[in-house]
This record gives C-alpha cells, sequence and structure tokens, in this order.
C-alpha cells in the first residue's frame, strides 16, 4: 500500500503539471467563445423565489428581476420592510409579487414558503397559460406546481468580533443557523421543484468565506461552510440544476453600516452599491456562470491568499489589528456582547445588534 502512495507522491503531481496547463488554454478559448455568443436566459415570467429580500442584495435583486419581467416570492422577517419592496417591484415591471413572512433558520418556516410559492405560481402559470394545452384539457397539475425557477439563498447576518472576546461562545448559533442552514433548508425543499423547472440556485456568500477577515470568524466560516455545500451539491446534481455562487466583497447593504465598517476597521475598503452588485449577479446567473466575485478585483486577491498566504495573513494582522486598543476594545466588546447574548434570547431583537441583512 505504500508503494502506491509513494508513487502517486510522484507521478500525480507531474501528470498534473503536463496536463493542466492545455487544459487552461482551452478553458480560456471556451471562455472568450462562450462571452461573444453567450446564450443569456431570459427570465421574464419565470418564478424566483428570494430569501432576506427585505433589504441590501436581496432587495436589490428582486428590483433587477422585476424590471426583467419575472415573478416574485419575496421571504424575510420584516413583513413591513417586505411589503415595501413588493410594492416598488411591482412598480418595476413584475407581472405578480407575493411577499411572505419567514425566518430560514426555522425549517418549518422554509418548508411553508416553498410550498407557498409553489401553491401561488402554480396557479398563477395556469392562469397565464404558459403550459395551457390546446384541447384545454390541462392534465399537467404536477408541471403548474414545479414553476420555482430561480432560488436565491441571500439571508445572512454579520456579527463582528474578535473571537477571544466573545464572552460565551455557545451564544452564536444563529450566525450558522442563518447563514448557513437557512440556504440548506430553502435549498432543500425547493430542489425536487428546481430539477423540474432545470432551474437555477444563487448563493449569497461573501469574500469572507475565502478571505480570512479579523474580527468575522463566525460569519466567515458560515460563508465558507455555504461555498463547500454548494461546491459539493453541484457534483450531486450535474446540469440539472445551475448553481451559481456569489462571493461579493464590500457592498453597500444593511450589513455593511458605518458601525460594522468601524468595528471591523474595514473602512478604507471602497464599498460597492447594491444596485450594481445585484444587476452583475442578475447578469451572471442568466449567463449560467458557476462562480462570480463582484467586485471582481477582490478575485485577484485569491491569488495572493493561495501564493502568498503569509503576506496576505501579516497585512490583515497589521492593518486592521491595533493591539494597543486592544484591552480596551475587549472591555466594550464584552459589554456589548452580554447584551447580544440577552437578545439572542428574543429573537425578534437580535436585528440591531447583529448588522443583520433580511
Ligand atoms: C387533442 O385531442 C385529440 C383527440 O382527443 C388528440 O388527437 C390530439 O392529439 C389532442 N391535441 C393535443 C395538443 O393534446
Ligand atoms: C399542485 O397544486 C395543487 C393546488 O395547490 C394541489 O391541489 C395539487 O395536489 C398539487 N399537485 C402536486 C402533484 O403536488
Ligand atoms: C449587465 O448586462 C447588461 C446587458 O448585457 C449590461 O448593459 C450591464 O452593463 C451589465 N451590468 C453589469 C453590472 O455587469
Ligand atoms: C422582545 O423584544 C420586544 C421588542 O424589542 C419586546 O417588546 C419584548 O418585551 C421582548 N421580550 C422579551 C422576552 O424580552
Amino acid at each position: 500500500m505504500d508503494l502506491i502512495h509513494k508513487f502517486l507522491n510522484i507521478v500525480f503531481p507531474l501528470i498534473s503539471l503536463i496536463t493542466i496547463p492545455p487544459f487552461l488554454v482551452f478553458k480560456s478559448i471556451n471562455f472568450i467563445v462562450k462571452w461573444v455568443c453567450s446564450e443569456t436566459e431570459n427570465v421574464a415570467g419565470k418564478v424566483v423565489l428570494i430569501t432576506g429580500a427585505s433589504s441590501g442584495i436581496g432587495e436589490h435583486l428582486a428590483y433587477e428581476y422585476a424590471k426583467k419581467g419575472a415573478c416574485l416570492a419575496l421571504v424575510a422577517r420584516r413583513e413591513d420592510c417586505l411589503q415595501v419592496v413588493a410594492g416598488k417591484a411591482q412598480e418595476l415591471g413584475s407581472p405578480d409579487v407575493i411577499s411572505i413572512r419567514g425566518d430560514v433558520s426555522e425549517v418549518d418556516d422554509c418548508r411553508i414558503f416553498v410550498a407557498e410559492a409553489m401553491n401561488h405560481f402554480g396557479r398563477c402559470v395556469k392562469k397565464m397559460g404558459f403550459f395551457y394545452d390546446l384541447n384545454h384539457t390541462i392534465p399537467m397539475l404536477d408541471d403548474f406546481n414545479a414553476t420555482v425557477d430561480h432560488l436565491v439563498n441571500n439571508a445572512g447576518i454579520a456579527p463582528v468580533c474578535m473571537f477571544e472576546d466573545y464572552a460565551d461562545v455557545t451564544n452564536h448559533a444563529s450566525v450558522m443557523n442563518i447563514n448557513f442552514w437557512g440556504s440548506v433548508y430553502s435549498t432543500h425543499f425547493a430542489i425536487p421543484h428546481l430539477r423540474k423547472s432545470k432551474g437555477k440556485i444563487i448563493v449569497i456568500s461573501s469574500c469572507a468565506g475565502w478571505l480570512p477577515t479579523p474580527r468575522l470568524s463566525l460569519y466567515s466560516a458560515s460563508k465558507g461552510a455555504l461555498i463547500s455545500f454548494y461546491e459539493t451539491l453541484r457534483t450531486e446534481v450535474g446540469s440539472d440544476i445551475g448553481i451559481t455562487i456569489v462571493t461579493p466583497g464590500l457592498i453597500e447593504s444593511e450589513i455593511t453600516q458605518d458601525e460594522f465598517l468601524t468595528k471591523a476597521k474595514l473602512k478604507i475598503i471602497p464599498r460597492l452599491s447594491t444596485e450594481r452588485c445585484a444587476e452583475a449577479i442578475l447578469n451572471s446567473t442568466c449567463r449560467g456562470e458557476r462562480y462570480l466575485t463582484e467586485p471582481a478585483w477582490t478575485r485577484v486577491m485569491m491569488l495572493w491568499r493561495l501564493l502568498c498566504p503569509e503576506v496576505h495573513d501579516g497585512c490583515n494582522h497589521f492593518f486592521l489589528i491595533d493591539r494597543p486598543n486592544h484591552e480596551r476594545m475587549m472591555q466594550n466588546n464584552r459589554i456589548q456582547d452580554q447584551s447580544a447574548e440577552r437578545n439572542y434570547v428574543n429573537r425578534t431583537s437580535v436585528v440591531s445588534l447583529e448588522f443583520k441583512a433580511d
């Protein structure tokens, strides 16, 4: 057995060195050809389910889809904000918008909002006659129900805190519950329908998922988990369902308000407007791309991370961690963290402390 591994240790890298460069050339040519004569999906009349649609990227994605004439099922915890977004989406040209109150970290909520979207648009499609058969017999109920075309997993929260400063580490499961499990649950219930419609899943992860950023440890872990999960799912579903993994950098949204930027010391980094980011996401999804990083220059950080991780980590530590002030900040954070703990008990008010986005 050992001998086989010794053999592979030498042969496998050699074979890879020989085969990868020509493949990269082929891939580049393929990319250019695709770019020139790319077929972009027309989303008019299609049904799009967006979680965390009450603000930020989710909200603006709703507007972009609406401008292209897609029907929308919008999900978020804050119903009042959601109604406003739904109204605006309708004005922008969406033929049919429903808003559903739901908390993605609750598995039953996910089951219910997928079913509600299905029921509503199942009928909607029949009314609009997309599958209408000439003899008016309509024997295709099954097809009518399979009408979610895009699922956008966007809902998320981002607590900012040095890991050492979390007073009680057991109180932060909600980060994983919303950012990771929320997407997994929604996807689980939508996948049978997406398979029928040959639909797409759009995952809003984050650059922090592969780019270590101080004070965002739990957030980064949840976003990294999303990337791994959907990359694995992609290998399972094959070409039946398209999966676009989006890793935005700093985008203007409810998450990245002044308080967050100050706390995370990210004020020096320019933010991209939410509108532009949403537009890029829709463009990329309709072209069927597997990954999107926006703003695009952030992608270069991947190279730094891959080839010179010491430099990247060193810079991060040097610029983003200020030791002399650390003790004082620890005090502040402890106080904040304790109030955060109280708030975790009361789910409705997690909002203010957690820089939330849904
Ligand atoms: C309509 O019904 C007729 C007879 O019942 C059948 O021959 C024909 O194929 C049907 N057309 C369609 C489009 O289903
Ligand atoms: C489709 O939806 C209708 C109405 O919501 C329901 O009665 C029917 O059982 C559903 N069919 C399937 C196959 O799920
Ligand atoms: C999206 O696509 C449209 C039309 O192809 C183009 O005009 C627009 O600049 C693109 N937007 C972004 C942000 O890539
Ligand atoms: C939860 O928060 C709401 C609104 O902030 C408040 O009215 C309510 O009393 C809180 N409940 C508990 C159990 O703290």
